[in-house]
């Protein structure tokens, strides 16, 4: 069998991408192998969504071409936004490519490209509708019990500073019987997660016809899951957070009582140049509504910090909203400059040492607002998935993470990875609580 290295960069839809990269090559005879110098085919699923993503593709890919120099039957191919973006133009600056590929459709014709032997001229914004689940070659899945479920791709929000809408195209939605075809063999397959996937997973539907919901998706999700398994989704937009999304999230048992709000900044001159569509209130308002329905709710966020023009004041109102909202985690980020967006014209850009103070400050403040969060916990009993075995890094016999997403680390119980356990929380720190049977 030919042997095939798979190299996966930034977020989550791109880890669906390799699994399903992965399972389109399975059926041309490739298996994965872990070791670059025994593979046939090396594949880099790229990222663009901020520079340092796309500078570690540029390194690696040098340590492949001195490979190749070696085995020239090598082939070596990028896929995914990198891939995207500057399509066949990577051929030019890297001769030795064999392949480029962007995420969506294109994953499908993989095995097409690879065999013409040249690049695919990579369409400037992909906009192919996507192949059918139940007509296409099953990803290989990475886990045994949790799952990705691409249920969109694309997104048609244009945020001044993201590059997502140009690599991944307009927002496309998969029909509801397919997405719930999938569900339904990850159910009789045994998984006991799922994760909804979409850059804005919120916003599914508006282009199907008939138009539906994403909040009508969930329902249907939980009437084929019955309880059995825990759903997750990501990412919402706030724009698209509506009432009756609150109340599925409220209402449905097998939907997990987590939401990743990603509210980019604090201060509304800010959230206006990123077009982000809200105000600093209106969000807050959102997840008012939102915790009034689900006392116990999770909430997390991503957070851009020295996007061009951010005054101290703005950048205060980023740390008063964190103290404000009291988010259980965040995911934050120096803002980058990306190609064709338009921020990345805008006067006023901020230097990298405040950008790197500003992270430093928001990372402090969050650490001391999750740890109280998670103090919280203690003394509760929460569900656990178990996902890992022991690490001797944390001295812990096995982890999972809660209903809530919380890590949860175990020190006595040797649980099996797909268990799901009941914890008795002992111990809480900024990043994860520790357990024990109750
Ligand atoms: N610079 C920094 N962070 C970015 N993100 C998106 N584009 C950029 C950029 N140009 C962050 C946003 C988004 C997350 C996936 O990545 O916070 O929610
Ligand atoms: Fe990027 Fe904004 Fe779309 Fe999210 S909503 S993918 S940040 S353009």
């Amino acid at each position: 069998m030919a042997k095939l290295k798979l190299i996966t960069f930034g977020c989550q839809a791109n880890e669906a991408d390799s699994e399903k990269i992965a399972g389109v090559l399975a059926q041309e005879g490739f298996e994965l192998t872990e070791t670059a110098e025994e593979a046939d085919l090396i594949l880099l699923n790229t990222c663009s969504i901020r520079e340092k993503a796309e500078q570690k593709v540029y390194s690696l890919l040098g340590t492949f071409q001195k490979l190749k120099t070696q085995n020239p039957q090598l082939k070596i191919g990028l896929c995914g936004c990198l891939a995207q973006r500057d399509g066949v133009r990577l051929k030019d600056r890297f001769p030795y490519l064999d392949l480029v590929a962007g995420p969506g459709a294109l994953i499908y014709r993989i095995p097409e490209i690879l065999k013409g032997g040249t690049a695919y001229p990579v369409l400037p914004r992909p906009k192919e509708p996507l192949p059918l689940y139940v007509h296409s070659p099953r990803p290989r899945r990475g886990s045994t019990f949790k799952a990705w479920v691409s249920i969109m791709e694309g997104c048609n929000y244009f945020c001044t500073f993201c590059v997502v809408p140009y690599t991944r195209g307009p927002e496309r939605s998969r029909p509801p019987e397919d997405i719930l075809a999938e569900v339904q063999e990850l159910l009789q397959q045994g998984y006991k997660e799922i994760t909804l996937l979409g850059q804005t997973v919120n916003a599914y539907g508006k282009n199907l016809k008939p138009r539906t919901q994403f909040a009508h998706l969930l329902r249907a999700i939980d009437a084929v899951a019955g309880g059995e398994i825990r759903v997750r989704f990501t990412s919402s937009h706030p724009r698209d957070f509506t009432p009756d999304l609150i109340e599925a999230v409220a209402g449905l048992k097998s939907v997990c009582e987590h939401v990743h709000l990603p509210v980019q900044a604090g201060s509304d001159s800010v959230l206006r140049r990123m077009r982000r569509l809200y105000t600093r209130e209106e969000y807050r308002a959102k997840v008012c509504a939102l915790r009034r329905a689900v006392p116990d709710v999770a909430l997390s966020t991503d957070l851009i910090v020295g996007f061009p023009g951010e005054r101290e004041e703005d950048f205060q109102e980023t740390l008063t909203l964190l103290q404000e909202v009291r988010f259980d985690s965040i995911y934050a980020f120096k803002y980058s400059p990306r190609p064709l967006t338009p921020a990345a014209a805008y006067p006023d850009q901020i230097s990298e040492e405040i950008k790197t103070e500003r992270l430093n400050i928001l990372l402090r403040l969050q650490g001391e607002i999750a740890l109280e969060q998670n103090r919280r916990r203690l003394g509760k009993i929460e569900e656990v998935l178990v996902e890992g075995g022991p690490n001797s890094k944390m001295g812990s016999s096995a982890s999972g993470r809660t209903r809530r997403n919380q890590l949860v680390h175990f020190s006595q119980e040797f649980f099996v990875p797909g268990d799901t356990v009941f914890a008795l929380i002992t111990e809480a720190y900024s990043h994860y609580l520790k357990g024990k049977s109750p």
